[in-house]
């Protein structure tokens, strides 16, 4: 009801410019303010239009981390834009140090003679950048567009997001994605707001990260056999004499370029380093950290269940362990680092006389025990490196670290129980988020691991569980989807498999619940696909209705 009223007042205000607007194409607002997703908070129609020249002057006010960077992109909208100090420009962005103005909100004002952005902080400035290429037409995106002369409708938009946590996954172990392809992830996630990056960057099928220290991680634990003719379910293991040459890894050079280029767009990049399990890649260099000792070349597929695991009683996995988190928490800026936590086998901890003896000396009373255990004794280093620790909820069993906070995958109960033992939280269950799932009839779609998750499953997810009273709300960060990429083989697939749930998450974790509706967010969501197309952003067609 509310989008309609607000069509109909848009109808109304578009008439009275049309007669001022002879000489200038007016760019249509019921297709463009119509359709920025996420939806902002209040758009709301002004009278005139502003015309785009050839050369706007542009002035930037207050403390920019990013002037640079803040400036081409807007040039990437308005060819020609450039720098003014001088009070009156055509396009001035403002930062207001003002604590009164929330973290990443922003006011968009278009009027006859300026286009007017303020923030209290250069994140604000970014979204409301978005905001602005999303009400030009979609040709701005491969800038081919010849705006001048071009009319904008005034508007104004007040906007701000919803949850501080947007965050998106990837797995670069199971399959291994270029450097260029993460940053193209990044761009994925900026134009739709999402502000966490996170990188998976180890698991059983390829350790991905550059550790100065132990450089058998990328010399040995990165590279597996190429079975990628094979059903990642029915791998069969390396031959003798046969050579590991599918894999890769980033370099830390690489990541600090990532990290840097997320920074840019406001996206904060958080890794992941798996532990105690899912970490069967380092015993193809490193067995003695195992139970087992065995050297388990790296994986080219799945097995399961796998219980391959780090020895909780052998205290060189620790100093191995640390000193693996010392670098990445030299590398990454991010306040939190991931450490994995979940599916982790106990079958080899139960038989293993070190663990048991670890169970003895501790005084704890089972497997369960020994796994927290083991993170409260990670947690300890990471605090002392001034971050904080992130885990699936298996982190709760056996008891959960006292700053830990938690991803909450298999469903929403580990995030309730956290949430209500005052931690934080981060909502990714698989039956909303899970990006590896199918999205269509399994007949007609690329393989998948399985599942059923279109894109209004998505769309209709509520972050904060209803189980938690309104003072735990606070405990939820905000949410984030993951891409698994076990059936994810190229980039184009995994474009296929983020695109279009996540711009149906992009507006879960930012937009106003009230008045969440399918129907409306899909014709917006139609509005967005030719952007996507001169990206060359491969996406999932929407099912007819
Ligand atoms: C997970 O999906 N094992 C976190
Ligand atoms: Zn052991």
């Amino acid at each position: 009801m509310k989008h309609l009223t607000l069509k109909i007042i848009l109808l109304v205000t578009l008439m009275i410019p049309m007669e001022t607007c002879t000489t200038s194409n007016l760019i249509n607002i019921e297709s463009s303010a119509m359709n920025i997703i996420p939806k902002p908070q209040s758009v709301k129609p002004l009278q005139g239009t502003f015309v785009i020249k050839s050369d706007q002057s542009l002035s930037l006010e207050g403390d920019f981390v990013h002037p640079e960077f803040i400036k081409a992109s807007l040039n990437a909208l308005l060819p020609g834009a450039f720098s003014s100090n001088a009070g009156g420009a055509d396009v001035q962005l403002r930062i207001h140090p003002d604590q009164s103005i929330p973290s990443e909100s922003y006011r968009l004002e278009i009027n006859a003679k300026h286009i007017l952005l303020t923030a209290g902080d250069e994140p604000g400035i970014f979204y409301g950048l978005q905001t602005l290429r999303q009400l030009l037409p979609a040709t701005v995106e491969n800038q081919t567009a010849e705006l001048h002369n071009n009319a904008i409708p005034a508007v104004l938009v007040v906007d701000s997001p919803r949850f501080g946590w947007r965050g998106m996954h990837l797995d670069v172990s199971r399959h291994f994605f270029p450097l260029e392809f993460v940053k193209q992830y990044i761009d994925m996630l900026a134009l739709h707001k999402m502000n966490v990056f996170h990188w998976h960057l180890t698991d059983d099928n390829g350790w991905r990260l550059e550790i100065k220290k132990y450089p058998k991680l990328t010399e040995i634990c990165a590279w597996r056999v190429d079975r990628e003719h094979e059903d990642w379910r029915k791998w069969s293991p390396i031959e003798p004499g046969e050579k590991a040459t599918y894999g890769g890894f980033y370099t830390q050079d690489e990541v600090r370029e990532v990290i840097a280029y997320a920074a840019e767009r406001q996206i904060t990049v958080i890794p992941e380093i798996e532990m105690p399990g899912h970490s069967s890649e380092l015993f193809a260099a490193y067995p003695e950290l195992s139970c087992q000792g065995k050297v388990i070349p790296v994986n080219p597929g799945s097995y399961w269940p796998n219980e391959d695991i780090l020895c909780a009683g052998n205290d060189s996995v620790f100093t191995f362990l640390e000193n693996v988190l010392d670098e990445v928490a030299e590398l990454f800026p991010a306040q939190y680092i991931h450490i994995g936590g979940d599916e982790a086998a106990k079958k080899y901890w139960e038989t293993c006389p070190k663990c048991q003896q670890r169970i003895q000396t501790e005084g704890l009373e089972n497997e369960h025990e020994l796994q927290s255990w083991f993170i409260q004794k990670i947690e300890k280093h990471i605090l002392a490196k001034g971050k904080r620790l992130i885990g699936w909820d298996e982190i709760l069993e056996g008891g959960l670290a006292q700053s830990a906070t938690v991803m909450s995958w298999r469903g929403e109960k580990g995030g309730i129980a956290a949430a209500k033992a005052g931690h934080d939280v981060v909502m990714t269950p698989y039956t909303y988020v899970y990006f590896d799932y199918y999205q269509g009839n399994p007949e007609t779609e690329p393989q998948a691991i399985g599942g059923d998750l279109p894109v209004t499953k998505v769309y209709s997810y509520e972050p904060i569980p209803e189980e938690l009273e309104p003072e735990e709300h606070k405990f939820v960060l905000g949410a984030q989807a993951n891409l698994w990429t076990e059936f994810v083989k190229t980039t184009d697939h995994a474009e296929y498999m983020v695109l279009p749930r996540m711009t149906a998450l992009s507006e879960v974790v930012w937009s106003d619940p009230e008045g969440r509706e399918w129907s409306e967010f899909r014709a917006r969501l139609t509005e967005l696909f030719p952007r996507y197309e001169i990206l060359d952003w491969n996406y999932r067609p929407l099912d007819e209705e």
